[in-house]
């Protein structure tokens, strides 16, 4: 009994917690203040999305979150243990699709799967329903190079939500260099693939009209220093409407802040927006 209480209630606390993290890089003229004070929680299975003019930090604290960096100072808890390199709880997509280059799309997928040891049954279905999913289920058996760039950074979202312990999806920016129409295809197969399965997602974006197609909450940082900014919360139910009036209403309000939020006179910090209610 207190061990399904004790269950349930971690089921409501946040996944990743960042607290006071600042980073340094050493650059050619100095020392770059990439992020600071970041304090900020991520609810399990929300979908947060993190924008922000160039240079604001979103890729760092996104491989703070990895473990591919550690911060200069502060700490980020995953599941209340503060994280100290890269995991298998954490699946990563970058701009660019990884892919290994001698297997097949199913073996690609079904790779990260094998390196868990997970039974070779279950890993070939797993695989296979993820990428019906994301609508590869006609072209398992071919080689990367034998696919049209979208259908690369598909393999690439199916591998990473394949992982079965991948609480926690970290995207940078991962479908930033594929053309407007097969963009708006891609985050479809994402947010069908969400729906399906939710996922704690962290998701880095220059793009004001994918942040608000795919969030629950949208995070604004800040540049010079990275920090924190403001957050949105879109409450508009999936699938979106790009052409609802609540739709363009809150992208228009997004970009005026990001316009503002450009010049460091304007203080943002700590405030919050609930909008499209
Ligand atoms: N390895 C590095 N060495 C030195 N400086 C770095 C390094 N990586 C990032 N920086 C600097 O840190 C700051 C934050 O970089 P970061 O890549 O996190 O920004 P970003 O918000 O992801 O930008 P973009 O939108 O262009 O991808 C920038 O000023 C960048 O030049
Ligand atoms: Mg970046």
């Amino acid at each position: 009994m207190e061990q399904t209480l004790v269950a349930e209630w971690s089921q409501h606390k946040p996944i990743i917690r960042a607290e006071q993290v600042d980073h340094y890089y050493e650059g050619q003229n100095g020392w770059i203040h990439a992020l600071s004070d970041v304090n900020l929680e991520i609810p399990r299975k929300e979908f947060l999305c993190v924008i922000g003019p160039s240079g604001c930090g979103k890729s760092t604290f996104l491989k703070i979150v990895a473990g591919l960096i550690k911060p200069s100072s502060g700490t980020v808890l995953l599941n209340d243990a503060p994280i100290s390199g890269p995991g298998p709880d954490r699946g990563i997509v970058f701009q660019e699709p990884a892919l290994f280059a001698w297997r097949t799309v199913l073996e690609n997928v079904e790779f990260g799967l094998q390196m868990q040891k997970i039974p070779k049954a279950e890993t070939r279905k797993r695989a296979q329903a993820i990428l019906e999913i994301v609508g590869l289920g006609h072209v398992i058996n071919l080689y990367p190079y034998q696919l049209s760039g979208g259908m690369r950074h598909r393999v690439a979202v199916a591998r990473a939500w394949a992982l079965p312990n991948a609480d926690l999806l970290l995207m940078d920016e991962p479908f930033s260099a594929i053309d407007a129409i097969n963009r708006m295809t891609l985050q479809d197969y994402l947010i069908d693939t969400w729906m399906q399965e939710k996922r704690t997602v962290l998701y880095v974006t220059h793009d004001i009209d994918e942040a608000v197609y795919l969030a629950d909450r949208i995070l604004l940082m800040r540049p010079s220093p990275g920090r924190i900014g403001r957050y949105f919360q879109v409450d508009m139910p999936r699938k979106r409407d790009r052409n609802s009036p609540e739709f363009n209403a809150l992208k228009n309000l997004i970009t005026e802040e990001m316009h503002k939020s450009a010049d460091p006179s304007e203080d943002l910090r700590d405030s919050v927006v609930e909008t499209a209610k």
